[in-house]
C-alpha cells in the first residue's frame, strides 16, 4: 500500500520535529514541563488571554497544541482532559438548545451513551443513521440539524463510512462535519485534508500509545479551535501539563508505532482468516472486507484494530481462548504498544441493549484485537496456541 502524503515533511519527521521549539528553553531538546498554573501578568491583555492553566495557554500546553496540529496537518489544535471531554466540548462549542445532530450508528459506546442518555436534557436531539448508506441520510435531516458526527473506522466492526459523501452532504446541507479519528490516527488518515470541519481524538489511545495517561484533543482551523477553547475554558476539561508532557513524548514515535501496528494487524488478520476455528474476520485491509476499496482510496494504512468470531463457540469457549493468550493482554482499551484483546459485548458495548448490539453485529462471541508493536511472528504464535 502506498503512503498518501500531503505536501511537506513525512509523518515520521512531523512526529519527531513538528511543533518543536528549536532550540527549546535553555537549549533543551525536550520541551520541559511548565507546571505553573499562573504567570506574572502582562499589562493590558484581554481577560481571555491571561496565562492560566485552565485557559490552555501556558507554555507546555501551547507547545503540545503545535505538535498535535502539525501531525494532523491542521492550523490549530487543543488538548483536552480525555477523549470524552474532547467530544462533549465540541458539542458544547457548536450546538445550542433546540439543535439536532445526525450521528453514525455504532459510535464508541461512551459517545453513544452521552448522546442517548444526556443531551436531551440539554435541549439537543439526535438521530442515528447508517453511515454506510448515504441514501438514508436525507430522511434524518430536520430544519434544526446542525452537525454530522462520524468515526473514521467504526468499533468493533471496522467499517469505513462513506467519508467523502459525509463531507459533501455536510457542505450541501450546511452542517458542521465532525469526525472521531481515534482508530485511524493521523498517520493513516487526515480528515481535515478530506474536508471535515472538526476532528477529535481520544489521545489516551494511539496518540499517546503507552497506556499511561488519559487525554484527548481537537484539531481544526483557527476559528474552530478558538470556539472549542472558549467552551473548554468554561466546561473545564483542559489537560494538565504533566500528562501533556507524556503525550508529546508518545507522539514522537506515533508514526513508527502505527506502521508497526498496521503490519501486525494485517498479518494477524490473514492468519486468523485461514484458521479453521475462526468463522470470520473484520479487518479493512482484507480483500473480503466490504470497505476494502474505500479504505484504499481514503487511507494510507488500515489501522491496528481487527475483530473476529470463532466458529460455533459458546461464551465460555471464547473466554477460554482469551485466557490462554500469553503475549496479548485481555484488556479493554486500545492503541497501546501491547496487544490488547477484549469481548466488546461484555466490555466496551455492554451498555447497549442486546437488540442494539445485534443491529451493529456485536455478537457475544465477537473478539476485538488492538495490535501492539510486538513481533508479528510472536503474536501469530500466541493466537495459534490459544486457539488450540
Ligand atoms: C473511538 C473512541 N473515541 C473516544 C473514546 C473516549 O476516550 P477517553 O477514554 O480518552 O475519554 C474512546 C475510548 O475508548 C474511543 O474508543
Amino acid at each position: 500500500m502506498t503512503h498518501r502524503r500531503d505536501s511537506g515533511p513525512s509523518d515520521e519527521t512531523r512526529a519527531v520535529h513538528g511543533g518543536e521549539r528549536r532550540p527549546g528553553p535553555e537549549g533543551s531538546l525536550v520541551f520541559p514541563i511548565y507546571q505553573s498554573t499562573v504567570y506574572a501578568s502582562r499589562r493590558n491583555i484581554p481577560p481571555e488571554d491571561i496565562d492560566y492553566i485552565r485557559l490552555s495557554n501556558t507554555p507546555s500546553q501551547r507547545y503540545l497544541h503545535d505538535k498535535l496540529a502539525a501531525l494532523e496537518g491542521a492550523d490549530a489544535a487543543i488538548a483536552t482532559a480525555s477523549g470524552m471531554s474532547a467530544m462533549t466540548t465540541v458539542l458544547t462549542a457548536f450546538l445550542r438548545s433546540g439543535d439536532h445532530l445526525v450521528a453514525a450508528e455504532g459510535l464508541y459506546g461512551g459517545t453513544y451513551a452521552y448522546l442517548d442518555q444526556h443531551i436531551e436534557r440539554l435541549g439537543l436531539r439526535h438521530t442515528f443513521v447508517d453511515a454506510q448508506r448515504p441514501d438514508a441520510w436525507e430522511a434524518a435531516i430536520t430544519p434544526d440539524t446542525k452537525m454530522f458526527l462520524v468515526e473514521s473506522i467504526s468499533n468493533p466492526m471496522m467499517r469505513i463510512p462513506h467519508l467523502e459523501e459525509v463531507v459533501a452532504f455536510g457542505r450541501q446541507r450546511g452542517l458542521i462535519t465532525v469526525i472521531d479519528n481515534t482508530f485511524a490516527t493521523p498517520i493513516n488518515f487526515k480528515p481535515l485534508a478530506l474536508g471535515f470541519d472538526v476532528c477529535f481524538h481520544s489521545a489516551t489511545k494511539y496518540l499517546n500509545g503507552h497506556s499511561d495517561l488519559v487525554a484527548g484533543c481537537v484539531v481544526g482551523d483557527r476559528s474552530t479551535i478558538q470556539a472549542v477553547r472558549k467552551a473548554l475554558t468554561h466546561v473545564g476539561g483542559s489537560l494538565d501539563p504533566h500528562a501533556g508532557f507524556l503525550l508529546a513524548r508518545g507522539l514522537k514515535t506515533l508514526a513508527l508505532r502505527v506502521r508497526s501496528q498496521n503490519e501486525n494487524a494485517s498479518r494477524l488478520a490473514e492468519f486468523l482468516s485461514a484458521h479453521p476455528r475462526v468463522e470470520s474476520v473484520c479487518y479493512p485491509g482484507l480483500l473480503s472486507h466490504p470497505d476494502h476499496e474505500r479504505g484504499v482510496g481514503l487511507m494510507s494504512g488500515f489501522g491496528g484494530m481487527l475483530s473476529f468470531r470463532l466458529a460455533d463457540a459458546t461464551d465460555e469457549q471464547v473466554e477460554e481462548v482469551l485466557a490462554r493468550l500469553q503475549v496479548a493482554y485481555v484488556a479493554t482499551s486500545l492503541g497501546s504498544v501491547e496487544t490488547l484483546v477484549t469481548r466488546p459485548a461484555a466490555t466496551s458495548h455492554a451498555s447497549l441493549t442486546p437488540e442494539q448490539r445485534e443491529r451493529v453485529g456485536i455478537t457475544n462471541d465477537l473478539v476485538r484485537v488492538s495490535c501492539g508493536i510486538e513481533g508479528s511472528e510472536d503474536l501469530i504464535a500466541d493466537f495459534d496456541q490459544a486457539l488450540g
